[in-house]
C-alpha cells in the first residue's frame, strides 16, 4: 500500500509507533481508494497524542506523507483547528472554557486561579513541564457550567477552589474525580431530578422490525 512506504527519516524525527500506524492504517481503510486524505484530521489526532499533546513540523509533515498529500494542505489544516497544538503543551493541558453560560458562571475566576497558581502566562507551560493553561469557546457542558477540560477528561461545576485543589492533586500525582464536582447526574438539575423521575424506555426504532413482529 503505498501510503504505508513512509520510512522515518523523511521528515525529520517523528513516525507512528506500530499501534498508531495500525489505527492510522485502519482508519484509512474507510474511505474509497484515492481519497485517503478524507483520514488527515484522525491521523493528526494520533500524531499529536503520540508526540506530547502537540504537532511539530516533522510530525505533520510525516502525516502529510502519509497521506500523500502536499504539507501545506495539512498545515492549512492544523492552523485552522483550535484543538491542534503547534507549540508544546504541559502534561496536563488545562482548556478553560470561556463561552457565554460558563463566562456567567464564573470561568474568569477559573482562568486566574490556574494562571495564579501555575505563575505561567496563557499557553506557556510551567517549569516543571507539568501544567499549561488555555481558553477555549465552548465544550458542549454549558448546563454544568463553568467547566474545564484537561486532557481527555471535563472536569464541570468548578468553582476556583475546587480548580485549586484539582491543579494540586495532578501536580501530586492523585486521583482526581472527573465530571461534577458537586455530584450532579449528567445535566439533571442541581439536588437531582425533578421531573421524569422513573427510568423510561427508550421506544423502538421507527421503521425496524423487531424479531417478534417479523415472526
Ligand atoms: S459554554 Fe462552557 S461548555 Fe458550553
Amino acid at each position: 500500500m503505498k501510503y504505508t512506504s513512509y520510512q522515518k527519516g523523511d521528515a525529520g524525527d517523528f513516525v507512528f509507533s506500530p499501534e498508531n500506524a495500525e489505527q492510522a492504517d485502519a482508519y484509512m481503510a474507510r474511505y474509497p481508494e484515492g481519497r485517503q486524505a478524507s483520514a488527515v484530521i484522525y491521523l493528526l489526532y494520533l500524531a499529536q497524542k503520540q508526540n506530547g499533546g502537540w504537532l511539530s513540523n516533522p510530525a505533520i509533515e510525516y502525516v502529510a506523507n502519509y497521506l500523500d498529500m502536499a504539507p501545506i494542505r495539512v498545515h492549512e489544516i492544523t492552523t485552522f483547528y483550535t484543538m491542534f497544538n503547534l507549540k508544546p503543551v504541559g502534561k496536563h493541558l488545562i482548556q478553560v472554557c470561556r463561552t457565554t453560560p460558563c463566562w456567567l458562571r464564573g470561568s474568569d475566576g477559573l482562568t486566574q486561579t490556574c494562571l495564579d497558581k501555575l505563575g505561567v502566562d496563557m499557553k506557556e507551560v510551567t517549569e516543571d513541564g507539568l501544567f499549561s493553561v488555555m481558553e477555549v469557546e465552548c465544550l458542549g457542558a454549558c448546563a454544568n457550567a463553568p467547566m474545564v477540560q484537561i486532557n481527555d477528561d471535563y472536569y464541570e461545576d468548578l468553582t476556583p477552589e475546587r480548580m485549586g485543589e484539582i491543579i494540586d492533586d495532578l501536580r501530586a500525582g492523585k486521583a482526581v474525580r472527573v465530571g461534577s464536582q458537586i455530584g450532579r447526574i449528567c445535566s439533571a438539575p442541581e439536588g437531582g431530578p425533578q421531573t421524569l423521575m422513573e427510568p423510561i424506555e427508550p421506544p423502538a426504532p421507527q421503521g425496524v422490525e423487531t424479531a417478534e413482529e417479523g415472526a
